[in-house]
């Protein structure tokens, strides 16, 4: 029902929602409700603003309607209007991978005395990849190379492909990019290129800007692994760990600080000043000092570090609405304008802390990883004096809070699977899945989109394919929440799992005495950047069958799919050979020709294709079916 305003199905924001009944507080599912009906060209994509001489929304009928101005067609206004959302998902990623890159260059040249290279190993495998020797190297001329990599792969002009796509790649998937000239030479290069095949005038055969969105998804595939196996080498590579999710996390005894947005270069930092300044919070009246994590700052933190994960993307506002919490700090993307405005409802400080992010009203610290310390003091010290000014009759926080372990890098899971078979440990998911023990993998990514309930879709999909045998692996805030419905924890396996997951998941348990806590229901694997850890699995599985990745029993579903850069990731998905479920529409259905070269035409020349279902129940299953079908012939060809 579009004018319900009750738009979640998160226990914790039901609650919330609760609690300020008859407050007269707007959030964002009012909003929601207020934006109904919603245009319907710019929904199915056949409004085009491009130039100035626009809008122009096309019509169905014959004649001059069915055009713009310009003469452009349907096909061409969707496929030019859906590109440049991939183009818009790359340039995201990239500049967070870019700020890791920086701080890595940084910590190279001797300027940024806070960052420490914490994972060796990983640096030393990444290198091995790229082709940069290790032999007799200190750590720091190691990292100078592959940083030097990471920068010419962003902007300058070469003539070969980029070093942190290919060398990721299995050698079918890197054939197919080059016969089919997507392979990119250069990210930044790439969206640059999008945007000038996009413009008025230029591009309107609706098949070439379609490749050319392609390309530009995998330049984004390409500076997510920048982000995160430079993150893994500054920040540690995330290994299994316990704990807790939902606005209950937040506490009242504690001076609350929530970290949101993507970039963990900060939010390291606010962690490692709030467990020095224990003292400083005690001093105003305050047992300690909380730090909890929103959106995919707080999967980086909670992979790595522990951290509380308060909530997720559509219920972010929430957080502030529990009176308790004394500053936000944000960072880049999918943090919501409006929390400002809530924030004035309370004593909550806003902090923004990027040159490209900033908002009225609220306070801004130009964060530089040179004195990345000192300024994250700045941001606890903001949040103790804001815990002066609680008022205690706005305090109301919701109860529900939820174990969870999460920290499955690919290196973490590798790491299980090897106990079990330390010659071949990829070998041991796919023995699995030949066998039917389990039905093959997916991955669960992406946001929330108010279109349907919120987080709803996430749940049934993940219970159908778990209930079904399917080993889950998520990001993102699909990670988010299972997380914050309590399906992120071992106790959840009994309750929900299939008969052969469940099997599976004990044997690696027992497999794995090392292990201080039992298995999840789905494995955690961190935020939206780290989809390349998705990636990275898939190329694994693919090179331990012996085959390319469009015949791995491997999906990926972003059910409640929002920002731009879920359609980037979706699009790279499709393009690896990957069955790709999307639960939300993307503005494609203004020209049927699209549609059906997203649909049919990506399957045939890539291997995987677009899955468009809003209905969950059916999505899941056709997700199962895809897995069903590869499953079999791979099990006709041994
Ligand atoms: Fe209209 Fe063409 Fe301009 Fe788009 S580019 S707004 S279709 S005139
Ligand atoms: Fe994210």
């Amino acid at each position: 029902d579009p004018k319900n305003p009750v738009r979640t199905s998160d226990p914790g924001a039901l609650q919330m929602l609760k609690m300020l009944e008859g407050k007269n507080i707007e959030t964002v599912f009012d909003r929601v409700v207020a934006q109904q009906p919603q245009c319907t060209f710019g929904y199915k994509g056949v409004c085009c603003r491009i130039c100035i001489a626009g809008p122009c929304r096309v019509k169905k009928e014959d004649g001059p309607g069915s055009r713009g101005i310009c003469g452009a067609s349907a096909y061409t206004i969707v496929s030019r209007n859906l590109v440049r959302l991939i183009a818009g998902g790359a340039a995201s990623h990239s500049e967070h991978a870019r700020h890791v890159l920086h701080t890595a260059h940084a910590l190279v040249e001797g300027h940024a005395p806070d960052y420490e290279i914490k994972s060796t190993a990983k640096l030393h495998k990444l290198a091995q990849r790229l082709g940069i020797s290790t032999l007799d190297r200190e750590d720091k001329e190691i990292l100078k190379d592959v940083v030097e990599l990471g920068y010419a792969d962003f902007g300058r002009y070469q003539d070969r492909p980029l070093a942190f796509l290919d060398s990721f790649m299995t050698q079918g998937r890197r054939n197919k990019f080059q016969h089919t000239n997507v392979m990119p030479k250069a990210i930044d290069g790439t969206v640059t290129e999008l945007i000038a095949q996009t413009a008025m005038g230029v591009d309107n055969d609706p098949v070439n800007i379609i490749f050319g969105g392609i390309k530009t998804a995998l330049a984004d595939l390409a500076g997510e692994y920048v982000g995160t196996t430079l993150s893994d080498v500054l920040f540690g590579i995330p290994e299994p760990i316990v704990s807790e999710a939902n606005l209950g996390v937040i506490d009242p005894k504690m001076v609350n600080i929530a970290v949101h947005g993507h970039n963990p270069v900060l939010s390291e930092m606010v962690v490692a000043a709030a467990r020095k300044m224990k003292a400083e919070a005690q001093k105003v009246g305050a047992e300690g000092i909380n730090v909890v994590g929103i959106c995919c700052t707080g999967n980086e933190l909670l992979m790595r570090e522990g951290v509380y994960l308060a909530t997720s993307s559509a219920s972010q506002e929430m957080a502030i609405m529990t009176g308790a919490l004394d500053a936000m700090v944000v960072d880049i993307q999918c943090i919501y304008p409006s929390v400002q405005t809530a924030a004035e409802c309370f004593h909550t400080k806003i902090i923004t802390t990027e040159g490209i992010m900033k908002t009225p009203g609220a306070q801004h610290l130009a964060f530089k990883p040179e004195t990345a310390m000192e300024d994250a003091q700045k941001l606890v010290t903001i949040a103790i004096e804001a815990y002066k000014q609680r008022d205690p009759n706005k305090i109301s926080i919701p109860n529900e809070r939820h174990k969870l372990v999460a920290g499955f890098s690919i290196e973490a899971l590798t790491d299980i699977f090897s106990k079990v078979c330390p010659e071949r440990p990829i070998s041991v998911l796919t023995d699995a899945i030949l066998s039917g023990q389990i039905k093959g993998v997916a991955l669960m990514a992406g946001c929330n989109n108010l279109k349907r309930s919120q987080d709803e879709s996430h749940i049934a999909i993940l219970k159908e394919l778990v209930k079904n045998d399917v080993f889950v692996i998520a990001t993102g805030c699909s990670a988010g929440a299972f997380a914050k419905f309590g399906l992120m924890s071992p106790l959840a396996v009994e309750a929900y799992a299939g008969e052969g997951l469940k099997s599976f998941l004990k044997m690696l348990e027992n497999a794995n005495p090392q292990l201080t806590t039992g298995l999840p229901l789905v494995f955690h694997v961190g935020s939206c950047v780290d989809n390349s850890r998705a990636s990275d699995l898939a190329v694994a599985m693919a090179d331990e069958l012996g085959v390319d990745i469009p015949k791995v029993p491997f999906v990926a579903s972003a059910p409640e799919a929002m920002h731009e850069k879920a359609v980037a990731i979706g699009t790279w998905c499709v393009t690896l050979g990957l069955p790709t479920h999307v639960g939300s529409l993307p503005p494609v259905e203004g020209s049927d020709l699209v549609y059906g070269i997203t649909t049919q035409i990506a399957h045939d020349v890539f291997g995987g294709n677009f899955i468009f279902e809003v209905d969950p129940l059916i999505g899941a299953q056709k997700l199962l079916n895809a897995l069903e079908y590869r499953t079999w012939k791979l099990n006709i060809h041994k």
